[in-house]
């Protein structure tokens, strides 16, 4: 938890969607608010800690693939949320250090710990771009500093377009995926319908937008194709690349989706 007094415009007194999921973590950005709703939610969903570490996993082996198997040096992360280690650009650099990595979020909180993002390789790079992930134009503009936009960026946006209604995040997708080379990524993930009960407790407190399922997830991604495995439980996407890990399995399942999928030539 964080003693140190917050500044006003965090909104202490009420959960946010990165602290709450960081409490879920075992993480320490969180405070009283946000841990009264994440024991709340998680007394409806235990299942939801075990989901959220599945997903920080898929994270690491999923930048870990892109980087060491398809050569991806430049990242671009929407939803970011608060430091979790190893955050992106640690992987991303660990298997090839000139990697550069900009993230994206909204939250006050988020971007008072934008310094434990910005620790880059001294090869590498790493910014935070302060933005509602719907203001793309944006975006691109600011992390084109960063990034060189004619060459494969992957795209990651995890366990965000729940917080988003219809159409947003087709409509944010549909004006990125047409400008990002040939050769990029998209990774998503997302939580499933069977998490209905856990979206109305944000839905009356912090306002989640839209549970989708399979389908409306697959097609997310436009024409960029699947890696292998596809579309699958987070805790499915390749986990013999954790062989000590032992992770959750089936009572997680069915309760997200994740993939990792490349823009044709
Ligand atoms: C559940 S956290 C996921 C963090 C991280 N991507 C992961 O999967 O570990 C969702 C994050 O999305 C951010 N977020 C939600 N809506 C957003 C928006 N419209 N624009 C930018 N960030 C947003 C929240 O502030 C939060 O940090």
């Amino acid at each position: 938890m964080t003693e140190n007094p917050p500044s006003a415009d965090l909104r202490t007194d009420q959960p946010h969607p990165a602290r709450v999921y960081d409490f879920y973590l075992g993480g320490k950005d969180h405070f009283g608010a946000d841990r009264e709703f994440g024991q709340k939610v998680l007394s409806i969903c235990p299942q939801l800690r075990p989901l959220a570490r599945a997903n920080r996993r898929f994270l690491a082996r999923s930048v870990g693939v892109l980087a060491r198997d398809h050569g991806v040096r430049q990242f671009l992360d929407l939803g970011t949320g608060l430091p979790t280690s190893p955050n992106l650009h640690e992987v991303a650099q660990a298997a090839a250090p000139e990697s550069r990595v900009v993230y994206v979020d909204n939250d006050p909180i988020v971007l008072n710990h934008a310094r434990a993002l910005l620790t880059s390789s001294p090869e590498g790079a790493t910014a935070y771009i302060d933005s509602d992930v719907a203001d793309i134009d944006r975006i691109m503009r600011e992390a084109a500093r960063t990034l060189d936009f004619d060459r494969p960026v992957a795209v990651s946006a995890l366990a965000l377009f729940h917080f988003l209604p219809d159409p947003q995040p087709a409509e944010l997708l549909a004006g990125l995926r047409g400008r990002l080379a040939p050769g990029s990524f998209l990774t998503i993930s997302h939580v499933l319908p069977a998490l209905q009960e856990v979206a109305d407790a944000y839905q009356g407190s912090m306002g989640m937008g839209t549970l989708r399922g399979r389908d409306e997830i697959t097609a997310l991604f436009g024409d960029f194709e699947f890696i292998e495995p596809g579309l699958v439980d987070p805790f499915r996407w390749r986990p013999a690349l954790e062989p000590a890990e032992e992770g959750p399995g089936d009572e997680i399942e069915n309760l997200g989706a994740c993939a990792v999928a490349r823009k044709p030539a």
